[in-house]
């Protein structure tokens, strides 16, 4: 068991109120960890706690041993992804060009129009697909490119939330086997708030958040 990513006694609050408290979380290479919890539980604050857009003041996160608040965020935002329920792609560039964005942000080198084209093979797009603006692909196939800029810095941990949330079943049952197969074939971690209980089957790990914490 490879351990990429720890938190321990995670506490946090949004001003004055608490909305995490006392989170003990941990998240293996290769694996797939679903989060779950009912509406206002705490899934996305914890996501964005996790992935570093919030800053936790209480508790650690380690990331590979070493502790998240002290790395070089740059580098973390690197190695990590994230992807959300509306996929947030800028919708008037094309698939290749939102990867090739990324990579750019990102500071990657190398041939990175051959490595888009890579990504987008990878998650499933057809070579007809990739130079049309995102808006006007489907829910499934913006899905699809979001995963593959997620993993366009060679992200180790891809961060979800509620991928399937905007998509129909036979798409959403799609995303989640592409998610699935990046853990195992491909020994990512991935990291998944969901609702879907098909999601929550094939996960190798499930944490349930109520009220801020974590059942055990
Ligand atoms: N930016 C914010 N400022 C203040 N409170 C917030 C903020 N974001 C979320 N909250 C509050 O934190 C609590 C947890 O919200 P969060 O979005 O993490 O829940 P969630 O489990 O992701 O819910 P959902 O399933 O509806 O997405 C809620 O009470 C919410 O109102
Ligand atoms: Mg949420």
């Amino acid at each position: 068991m490879e351990l990429i990513l720890v938190g321990k006694h995670i506490n946090f609050a949004y001003n004055q109120t608490p909305i995490l408290n006392d989170i003990n979380v941990q998240f293996e290479q290769g694996k797939v960890h679903a989060i779950i919890g009912p509406s206002g539980s705490g899934k996305t604050t914890l996501l964005s706690v996790l992935s570093g857009i919030s800053k936790y003041k209480e508790g650690s996160i380690e990331y590979k041993g070493e502790e998240l608040s002290k790395l070089n965020q740059s580098k973390y935002r690197k190695e990590t992804g994230i992807i959300f329920q509306n996929f947030n792609l800028i919708t008037y560039l094309s698939a290749v060009q939102n990867i090739v964005v990324a990579m750019d942000i990102g500071s990657i080198k190398g041939n990175k129009l051959e490595k888009a084209k890579a990504l987008l093979t990878q998650v499933g797009i057809k070579e007809e697909d990739w130079y049309r603006p995102a808006a006007k692909l489907s829910g499934g196939q913006q899905q699809r490119v979001a995963i593959a800029r997620a993993l366009a810095t060679d992200s180790e941990i891809i961060f979800a939330d509620e991928p399937t949330g905007n998509l129909d079943s036979k798409t959403g049952q799609e995303i989640i086997r592409l998610l699935c197969n990046l853990a195992s074939e491909h020994n990512k971690c991935v990291i998944c708030v969901t609702h879907d209980m098909r999601f929550r089957k094939k996960a190798d790990i499930v944490y349930t958040l109520s009220d801020g914490t974590i059942d055990t």
